[in-house]
């Protein structure tokens, strides 16, 4: 018998290697009480978190967690069924039009996750002879829809408009195409140029899809992200999010203008053949979006905290995945695994959580100390964030 699991061996050698040096596992981590956006209990202590999507610290809210009760109380815990079967509840429709009013757009579907979105639009209308040219560094969840739609798959290389304009310009004449962006990357927190790579997109034919997964509630006037931070949020057909970051919850969507869209209803596998979110979550999301409308106070911090940083963890000598701070995200680089890890613990016994990314997952084989600010970090968390930093990287002679 061929034993299904060798193809794992070489990982499963990778991670006995690590963990035989006596680290602490970075990717087994339990939260033994979370008492707010930004502190949990971890083994026993209190812990800073810098490595959850909370961006806009949603997850406290009192009118969400009412909003979430309410419903819990008055439809119960679960839908048991499809959207399009029982599952459409009044909660679905009403987190739908928060949506719609969030974007002001014309149409949004709501997915149980944001993999799910991307995996259902993508893979539903881009099918077999289509073509989707996307960032090389997309999401796992973008080349899973790509795959099940069984389109032609066109990578090109990360934030490059020429190479996009080539991959573009070389698809055959008549053949359906999607571009497929995201506002920022989530493994170095930088933004795409989006302006330029949707005027090369559309002056080719192609349709767009712009994944504002972290952006949204943070980035642009309204938080709508980065196509609106960049002014072209009108020329994209698809925007996927999710409710997973700075929403609070858990659940993906799409939204978008076209005007055959609300057909995806019935076509959309990942929507069909799932159960819908339970009302309690769509009650917390509904709740939550309509706040974020209203929210520059806490974006203005945000963006203050992710200064705050970015300047503070140069200043201790660390290299950084961008030069300027784009985004909420601030990625520290790390030599290699081992000496990432060994970081990541020594960060942990200071009392600060952050994210140990490592490939496939990050790009050019890296391996990262993901930080994720909070609109919630206050200034003396993010200073006493850069004393543990400095306290971990002379411990482990990182700096
Ligand atoms: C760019 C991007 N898209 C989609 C997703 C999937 O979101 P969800 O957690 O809602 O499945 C993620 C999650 O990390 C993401 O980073």
């Amino acid at each position: 018998m061929t034993d299904l699991f060798s193809k794992f061996d070489d990982l499963i050698a990778m991670r006995e290697g690590l963990l035989s040096t006596g680290v602490t596992d970075p990717f087994n981590l339990v939260m033994e009480k979370v008492e707010s956006p930004t502190v949990a209990i971890c083994n026993g202590r209190r812990t800073i978190l810098l490595g959850t999507y909370n961006y806009m610290g949603m997850t406290f809210d009192p009118d969400v967690i009412a909003a979430g009760k309410k419903a819990l109380d008055e439809f119960g815990s679960g839908t048991t069924g499809s959207r399009v079967l029982n599952g459409t509840y009044v909660g679905h429709r009403a987190v739908e039009d928060a949506l719609k009013d969030f974007y002001a757009m014309d149409h949004a579907m709501v997915f149980s996750t944001g993999y799910q979105a991307n995996l259902g639009i993508i893979s539903t209308v881009a099918g077999k002879g289509d073509y989707v040219i996307l960032d090389i560094d997309s999401h796992a969840s973008i080349y899973d829809g790509c795959a099940m739609g069984n389109a032609e798959i066109v990578p090109f290389r990360h934030n490059d408009i020429e190479a996009l304009e080539k991959r573009l310009k070389r698809v055959p004449e008549g053949a359906g195409k999607l571009v497929v962006l995201e506002g920022v990357y989530s493994m170095l927190g930088d933004i795409a140029p989006l302006k330029e790579m949707i005027a090369v997109s559309k002056a080719n034919g192609a349709m767009v899809l712009v994944d504002e997964a972290h952006s949204m509630g943070f980035i642009g006037e309204h938080g709508r992200g980065v196509a609106e931070a960049q002014g072209v949020i009108d020329d994209v057909d698809f925007i996927i999010g999710t409710f997973s970051k700075s929403v609070g919850t858990v659940g993906g969507f799409c939204v978008s203008n076209h005007r055959k869209f609300e057909i995806l209803r019935l076509v959309c596998r990942p929507y069909v053949y799932t159960a819908s979110l339970p009302p309690s979550v769509v009650a917390t999301a509904a709740t939550s979006i309509r706040k974020l409308l209203d929210s520059k106070a806490k974006r203005d911090h945000l963006w203050e905290n992710s200064k705050r940083l970015h300047a503070g963890l140069r200043q201790l000598g660390f290299t950084l995945g961008t030069d300027e701070p784009q985004s909420a995200i601030i990625a520290v680089i790390m030599p290699d695994l081992e000496t990432g890890a060994a970081m990541w613990e020594a960060l942990l016994k200071e009392g600060l959580y952050v994210n140990l990314a490592r490939p496939p997952a990050t790009p050019a084989g890296m391996t990262l100390l993901r930080c994720s600010l909070c609109a919630e970090h206050s200034s003396e968390q993010v200073e006493e964030i850069l004393g543990m930093f400095a306290a971990a990287g002379r411990a482990t002679g990182c700096t």
